[in-house]
């Protein structure tokens, strides 16, 4: 497995496996690798000759007062992860290589992004699309995977994709979860063991809105409703949004049709989590 830091030395590489005509699989991450993420890269391993990750916590993703400095980072573990799922190329640069000086140019998804995390997080998934088509510039794969577990990020990638005619398949991958549903998630490592314990208040809600649709509830109001009311039971949960929308484009739905989504982001203390569930369907 090989580590690069460089966008020009990653872009020789990918000429080379090019030359061979080889295909390349890609799965973007912020690293402090999980077993969410190892599952993506499991998926990837089959899809192409070549599998290369990315590991670059994104500046331009985060807003003001956010994480960016504190989010969690650990190289070595990683390496480990990445080269157990034979994974053959890191790609981990420097945010000056990414963003060197004089750099101006971001890809805006709109429409799609106003809504669920986009509301709280404004300039979120254009910082998350311009990277997204940066690394798919610097290391053109045929394939990029992408988990369900960023219910919103899919669906912009997905956008833009189809907008910009970008030569890369996505494929989504389901949410790995902790034996107590909670999702796996790098942020899950802020939480203090009451947070923790908590937090499986979110799948249970999910589960709960599921449940209730599949016994005659199509009411969207009054399954938001139930599922609110057991978020708010738990200590400490303060809830930024919990929408029942369209899997496509991300409206809210009055009535639940198949296919639809319960998509949430509640706060526990300093963390915010979010989660998604098809609940109909
Ligand atoms: P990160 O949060 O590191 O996630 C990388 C990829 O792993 C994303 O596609 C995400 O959806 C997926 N993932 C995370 N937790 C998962 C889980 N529990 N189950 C399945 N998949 C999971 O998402 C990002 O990084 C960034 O925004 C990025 C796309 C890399 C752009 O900077």
């Amino acid at each position: 497995m090989i580590i690069i830091n460089e966008v020009k030395v990653m872009k020789a590489h990918v000429r080379m496996i090019k030359s061979k005509k080889q295909t390349i699989a890609l799965v973007p991450t912020m690293g402090y690798l999980h077993e969410g993420h190892v599952s993506l890269m499991h998926k990837a391993r089959n899809l192409a000759d070549h599998l290369i990750i990315s590991i670059f916590v994104n500046p331009i993703q985060f807003g003001v007062g956010e994480d960016l400095d504190k989010y969690p980072r650990d190289l070595e573990h990683d390496k480990k992860l990445a080269a157990q799922a034979r994974v053959e190329c890191i790609f981990h640069p420097t945010p000056e290589q990414m963003y060197p000086a004089g750099y101006a140019t971001s890809v805006d998804v709109e429409g799609i992004t106003s809504g669920l995390c986009g509301a709280s997080r404004p300039t979120h998934f254009r910082g998350v699309a311009t990277v997204c088509a940066k690394l798919f510039n610097i290391i053109e794969p045929d394939v990029a995977v992408f988990g369900e577990k960023d219910f919103q990020q899919l669906a912009v990638i997905r956008r833009m994709v189809e907008d910009l005619n970008l030569n890369v398949q996505i494929v989504p991958h389901h949410t790995v979860r902790e034996e107590d549903g909670l999702a796996m998630s790098s942020r899950n490592a802020y939480l203090s063991p009451e947070e923790r314990t908590h937090a499986t208040v979110l799948y249970r809600s999910l589960q709960h809105a599921r449940e209730l649709y599949k016994a005659g509830q199509k009411d969207a109001r009054t399954v938001r409703e139930a599922a609110v009311a057991l978020i708010r039971s738990a200590p400490g949960a303060v809830i930024d949004y919990v929408e029942i929308v369209d899997p496509v484009t991300l409206q809210p739905l009055g009535t639940i049709v198949p296919g639809a989504v319960m998509a949430l982001a509640v706060k526990f203390g300093r963390t915010r989590l979010i989660d998604n569930m098809v609940i109909a369907g």
